[in-house]
């Protein structure tokens, strides 16, 4: 899109600072122009620092939320009722890792390096999706997290298929589709419980219950207490309001807990007929900072484990490193010798 900008605080004298006050003046004119026609911004196209900063930030964050959350349902593989139950789990977790390898591949694309996300959410500088400091109790658990979690991710999601950032964007067509499959499974499980006895239609009773008002706290704070909401809608990386998605996924939800013969924990949840939407009950703001802060069930132990994991991977990344290591060696003695080289120096 647009040739590499110098830093303003390299020009030292008058008219070298008018000259690279002009170029940056272009060069946001070009991406502005870029993100006002719906381009795509690209890896090497210039971007302004801020917008730079704030992919990262959701990027990573997105990421982290991805392999974070491995660990509620993870706790369920070994329990699952039956084969066919755990193959489906497994491998729902193992898409939650891929998913993750693409975020942070997205990130590295804007210059920063996973070893360096992975220190910020190891040392809490980074966060995660508030959702997964939350336990799974039961095996309904993992029923209510595929349809109320992965649902709420695909309603943020699928607007983020059109975010502003190239590698963003194509990597959100992926997870979309496997996250539908995700939202799937935890229905068709929460149904076969709804449907069997009374005591495995109270177990999934109970998991929606606890779930339903954490899952609506996924969409962030509400529009007036999002700091960045407004300027990354400008940007076209989020396309909607943190409310007006958590209000669509309100309106989907309805429904689809009439069908399955459960019911959504809210006295106040009714059709209003003149908004043409749900109206609903208050959310608990508190418990959300509270869970940000790290005051959540299960802050500490999501992140021991995390660190535990890393740690203990620290072998296989190593092997993989050596292993590529060698094999760029290997390649290089195979590649043919320039024309002239004498052939003892590509011995
Ligand atoms: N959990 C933790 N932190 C949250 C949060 C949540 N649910 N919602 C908002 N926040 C944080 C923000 O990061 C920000 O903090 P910061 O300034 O320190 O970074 C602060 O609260 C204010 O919120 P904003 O509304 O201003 O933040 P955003 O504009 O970034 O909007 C968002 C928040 C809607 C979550 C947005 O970042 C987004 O769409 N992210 C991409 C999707 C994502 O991260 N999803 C994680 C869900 S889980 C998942 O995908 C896994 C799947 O398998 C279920």
């Amino acid at each position: 899109m647009a040739t590499a900008h110098k830093a303003p605080d390299v020009a030292r004298d008058g008219a070298a600072a008018a000259a690279v006050v002009t170029d940056i003046t272009e060069l946001e004119a070009v991406f502005d122009a870029a993100v006002a026609a719906d381009e795509r911004i690209e890896p090497r196209d210039w971007m302004p620092d801020a917008y730079r900063a704030t992919l990262v930030r959701q990027i990573a964050q997105h990421a982290h939320s991805e392999i974070i959350g491995m660990q509620p349902e993870a706790n369920w593989i070994t329990r699952a009722p039956s084969l066919r139950r755990k193959a489906i789990l497994m491998a729902k977790v193992q898409d939650e890792a891929g998913h993750g390898l693409y975020l942070y591949s997205a990130a590295e694309t804007l210059g920063v390096s996973r070893d360096e996300l992975l220190d910020k959410l190891h040392s809490g500088r980074q966060k995660y999706s508030s959702i997964f400091n939350y336990p799974t109790l039961t095996w309904a658990d993992v029923g209510a997290i595929g349809w109320l979690v992965d649902g709420a991710a695909i309603t943020n999601q699928v607007p983020l298929c059109r975010c502003s950032y190239g590698p963003y964007a194509r990597a959100m067509v992926r997870v979309c589709k496997e996250e539908s499959f995700h939202q799937r499974q935890g229905y068709e499980l929460l149904l076969a419980l709804s449907r069997g006895t009374p005591e495995q239609h109270a177990m999934a009773q109970d998991a929606v219950d606890r779930w339903w008002w954490p899952s609506l706290m996924m969409f962030g704070p509400p529009d007036a207490e999002s700091s960045h909401s407004e300027q990354s809608m400008t940007w076209k990386i989020k396309r909607h309001s943190n409310d007006e998605l958590r209000q669509r996924f309100v309106d989907i939800c309805v429904p689809q807990a009439e069908s399955l013969g459960l019911t959504l924990p809210d006295p106040d949840l009714r059709w209003n007929e003149e908004r043409g939407e749900h109206d609903f009950g208050p959310i608990d703001w508190s418990e959300f900072w509270s869970v940000l802060k790290g005051n959540g069930p299960c802050n500490e132990q999501r992140l021991t484990q995390r660190k535990q994991a890393h740690d203990e991977g620290a072998w296989v990344r190593d092997a993989a490193a050596a292993y590529a290591a060698k094999h760029s060696d290997h390649d290089k003695d195979r590649r043919p010798a320039a024309p002239g080289t004498p052939a003892e120096a590509t011995a």
